[in-house]
């Protein structure tokens, strides 16, 4: 039995994740702000606000962890908390970050592109150049700010976690997450559903590029896996397969028996989500190569379709 610590564990596939820890029999335990319906029966919980540094320490006490799992760290400044925090007290540390830390977009200019499938390697967040500026605040996710400082808060905490002194650390960096209906919050999906449903068009761009997706439970299931390992480092959490707006456009319309409608946006220009001008699909090798197996994304994305359209009806 482990005794496990989940930073958010309030929603969505980190809700999944905090109960298959339990159900599997370990010691868990999560930690948020206490906005949302307290954990399931069997789950501890700790009452606090991860940026306020004193506070974290009051509220943990003289508690340790073989393995934090965190779920909502967004920028250097929380990550550097976390490590002050988390060191003495914590076996291991795995940071959920995100595919966007690989966007060429929101590197800096003159950083090397990327060979698609990317694969771990292929960043380095502890090395030079990074792009300014620094975000110093906590941002309340990705569908809620800009690109830009979501991809570079992720890519500077790693840069924390991972610098000296060694500190037994995991980044999942996890591909764009779906199924669950009404419970997928960021309504990406739904967009398309949404869309295609009232024969409106879908913004795409003129040869958009193939992306990495996972399902819920399968991210649930790779963090639940990835706690009861020993690796450290980076690594890609994807199903296998990288559909392009319109494979998902395409799946979306057979879903609902209608033909979908596509309106091309100019280069550069913002296009519906999951419409991408630049490549960096994941590989999910190195997983692999440790002993997870991930799914197909064609195998469960026509039932995340059919969440979503019963979910907005
Ligand atoms: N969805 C995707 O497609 C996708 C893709 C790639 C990566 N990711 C990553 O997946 C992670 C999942 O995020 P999630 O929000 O769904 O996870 P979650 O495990 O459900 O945690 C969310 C909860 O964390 C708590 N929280 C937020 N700020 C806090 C703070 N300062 N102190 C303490 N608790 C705090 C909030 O509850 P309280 O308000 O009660 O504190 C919030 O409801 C994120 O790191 C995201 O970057 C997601």
């Amino acid at each position: 039995m482990k005794r496990i610590l989940v930073i958010g564990g309030s929603r969505y596939f980190g809700k999944s994740l905090v109960t298959r820890l339990r159900d599997a029999g370990d010691e868990v335990t999560v930690l948020n702000r206490g906005s949302s319906a307290p954990p399931p029966s069997g789950v501890g919980r700790i009452l606090a606000d991860r940026d306020d540094e004193a506070g974290l320490r009051e509220a943990l006490g003289r508690r340790d962890f073989d393995v934090v799992v965190d779920q909502v760290c967004y920028t250097p400044l929380q990550a550097a908390v976390a490590r002050r925090v988390f060191a003495a007290r914590t076996g291991r540390y795995v940071m959920t970050s995100t595919m966007e830390v690989y966007d060429p977009a929101t590197l800096p200019a003159g950083a090397a592109p990327h060979t698609v499938p990317v694969t771990e390697a292929a960043l380095d967040p502890t090395r030079p150049p990074l792009t300014p500026p620094l975000p110093d605040r906590p941002g309340p996710g990705p569908a809620h700010t800009g690109a830009h400082a979501y991809a570079e808060g992720k890519r500077r905490a790693e840069a924390v976690f991972l610098s000296e002194p060694p500190f037994p650390y995991v980044c999942v960096r996890t591909a764009h997450v779906l199924g669950g209906g009404a419970a997928e919050f960021t309504g990406r999906l739904a967009h398309y559903v949404e869309r295609i449903g009232a024969g409106r068009p879908v913004d795409v761009h003129e040869a958009p590029y193939g992306t990495s997706f996972i399902h819920h439970l399968e991210m649930a299931d790779f963090l639940d896996w990835t706690a009861r390992q020993t690796f450290t480092g980076a690594v890609n959490a994807a199903s296998h397969g990288a559909p392009d707006v319109l494979a998902l456009g395409a799946t979306v319309a057979q879903r609902l028996g209608r033909r979908p409608r596509y309106r091309v946006v100019e280069a550069g220009a913002d296009a519906s989500p999951f419409s991408f001008d630049r490549a960096y699909a994941m590989d999910n090798g190195r997983a692999e190569t440790l002993g997870f197996t991930f799914g197909r994304v064609t195998d469960w994305l026509p039932g995340a379709v059919a969440e979503t359209v019963r979910a907005t009806a």
